[in-house]
């Protein structure tokens, strides 16, 4: 074995190590016990007594050549070589960090879910303030001052300020942006509006003192009742599976006329009667009706438009659609219940 040979061999082998594996195979190859290092000092023995010193003396400055690199080398090569870990020491069999991916809110879910039902028909999504006039919360929509209907809406009233002219709540419902829109658009048009609402219940399992709506509005010419009977049955069996029936049971809302209560045959027990419906068969999940001519009055429509509207829970439509039967479970952070969604 010709050392000079070697000696190159060895520099351009010591280039090529860029890994750990490289690494092994250069050690094994010089140091290991049949190694080249190992077949050199096997020849000294060999050679003429005289050459014998001088030969050991360049096997051995090899050898420490050799261990120079095996250690300048193990400082820049890991294990597993790319180019992240290039100059890290990783071991790959630890277990890795994992990052905890959130997902939205099941309610957020459900209305993002309804608003593509709607949307894919032809309505467009719009939100409004949670802040409102008390002219756009009731008496745009026909609830004037002394009417009963309010007191179950009667609300969270902000304090005046000396420059306000008028009072400002939280809204009770999502209806009065029927007002906004109608004020600032003309027909035809057709919208659909998510948001909270406050109301001043108390909370127990049905109750919420705030909680979601959405509201529907559609606003043309020639507008008829069996258009709104038509979409609300496109949405609730998108929403409820097509198995289901639906009743329209009159009804009194001030800002509709006429009015109705929407329900769908329990999709539990398919109307025999359950402990999902309350043994009745049926599960009430909306509002809704033409628009009164009054609410056009007040928003400056001359009498030309028909149109239809429609309101409900979004946490009701959830807890019917999940089989849930405490809303308070929505607001709790707690997320045993938020991951199964
Ligand atoms: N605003 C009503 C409520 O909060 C829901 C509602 C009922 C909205 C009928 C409507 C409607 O647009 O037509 O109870």
């Amino acid at each position: 074995m010709d050392i000079e040979k070697v000696k190159v061999e060895v520099e351009t082998d010591a280039q090529a190590v860029v890994s750990f594996h490289h690494l092994e195979e250069f050690r094994v190859k010089y140091l290991g016990r049949k190694g080249v290092l190992a077949q050199l000092t096997g020849q000294i023995p060999l050679l003429p007594k005289e050459a014998r010193a001088g030969f050991g003396q360049q096997v051995n400055a090899l050898k420490n050549r050799v261990t120079v690199i095996v250690t300048e080398k193990e400082k820049t090569v890991s294990p597993v070589q790319t180019e992240e870990t290039q100059g890290v020491s990783c071991d790959i069999t630890m277990p890795g960090i994992t990052q905890d991916i959130g997902h939205l809110h099941p309610i957020t879910q459900i209305i993002e879910e309804i608003c593509s039902i709607f949307n894919k028909m032809g309505f467009r999504v719009v939100e409004g303030p949670e802040i409102e006039t008390e002219y756009n919360n009731f008496s745009g929509l026909n609830i004037p001052l002394e009417h009963p209907s309010r007191d179950a809406f009667d609300t969270f009233y902000l304090n005046p300020s000396s420059v306000q002219t008028e009072k400002y709540l939280l809204r009770s419902h999502t209806s009065p942006m029927q007002v906004r829109v109608m004020k600032s658009a003309k027909p035809p048009f057709a919208i659909v509006v998510p948001g909270r609402v406050y109301r001043p219940d108390a909370v127990d399992a049905s109750h919420s003192f705030m909680f979601h709506q959405i509201e529907g509005l559609l606003v043309d010419d020639g507008i008829r009742f069996s258009d709104l009977k038509g979409m609300l049955e496109v949405f609730a069996k998108s929403v409820f599976g097509t198995d289901i029936h639906m009743r329209f049971r009159p009804h009194f809302f001030p800002f509709t006329e006429p009015s109705v209560e929407v329900d769908i045959s329990c999709f539990k027990c398919k109307g025999k009667g359950c402990s999902v419906c309350g043994r009745k068969g049926w599960l009430e999940i909306l509002g809704a009706g033409m628009v009164h001519p009054n609410v056009f009055r007040n928003v400056g429509y001359d009498g030309d438009y028909t149109g239809f509207a429609f309101g409900m829970g979004v946490e009701r439509i959830a807890m019917l659609k999940y089989g849930i039967n405490d809303i308070r479970i929505f607001f709790e952070n707690d997320l045993r219940f938020l991951k199964q969604f």
